[in-house]
């Protein structure tokens, strides 16, 4: 376990409105963990201690239902926060997390958490605002399995990825790398031959256009 620097905290959205003695404050706090790809952080129903800031790698948060199958709520990225709201709510894990790939997470304990909340009104205030884009992001996720087809729910969840996790190429469009298949699958409810078929089958006329494992769409489509 070590002490992290300040230089990767303040990319962190949740502590972007901290001074510089105010991030050194929260590194003398976080402890930092390396994990291998598919490491079990936590599983829905655990008790929890701790909040989780993913430092490089992503980490998949699910949902499983009775008979064993998953379905991933979201993907989520460097710079990004999970591991809350089992805090917030003195309550055990809401669904499980796994790493999908090599990861280096911060964690900090459920004391610090609650002091730095206490202690420091911006911090509160972006978590207010994670927590508001989240449950944002749940509604639309709801709409699109309740009202859209599988094409429909595909186009909606690559839109929500490019906004999420793309990179803008300054010529009008954003790249994305896609994760793979099957988790796109067990993200939309359908099948990875489905995800696989409509991959292929889209067209460059819509601004959106896969190439390999990544995906190109207009910057004009993203919110
Ligand atoms: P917690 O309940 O402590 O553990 C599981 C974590 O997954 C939860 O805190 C949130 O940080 C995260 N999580 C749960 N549901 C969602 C969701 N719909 N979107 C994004 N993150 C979520």
């Amino acid at each position: 376990m070590t002490e992290m620097s300040t230089g990767l905290l303040e990319k962190v959205f949740l502590f972007s409105e901290l001074n510089d003695e105010e991030l050194r404050r929260v590194a003398r706090l976080t402890h930092s963990h390396s994990y291998t790809k598919d490491t079990v952080l936590f599983r829905a129903g655990d008790p929890a201690d701790s909040v989780y800031i993913i430092a490089t790698g992503k980490v998949k948060i699910v949902i499983s239902s009775p008979d064993g199958k998953e379905f991933i709520l979201t993907i989520l990225g460097a710079g990004q926060v999970f591991g809350e709201m089992a805090l917030l709510e003195e309550s055990t894990r809401s669904a499980t997390a796994i790493t999908g790939t090599k990861s280096d997470l911060l964690t900090l304990s459920r004391k610090d958490f609650n002091r730095l909340l206490e202690s420091t009104p911006a911090i509160s205030r972006k978590l207010l605002s994670i927590l508001s884009s989240r449950l944002r992001r749940a509604n639309s996720k709801m709409q699109s399995l309740a009202y859209m087809d599988v094409a429909g729910r595909l186009a909606r969840y690559l839109l929500d990825l490019a906004s999420d996790h793309g990179q803008k190429l300054g010529n009008g469009w954003v790249v994305v790398r896609r994760p793979t298949h099957s988790d796109i699958a067990h993200s939309i409810g359908t099948s990875r031959e489905t995800v696989s078929r409509l991959i292929n089958e889209f067209e460059e006329g819509f601004g959106l256009v896969n190439k390999g494992k990544f995906t190109y769409i207009q910057e004009s489509l993203l919110d």
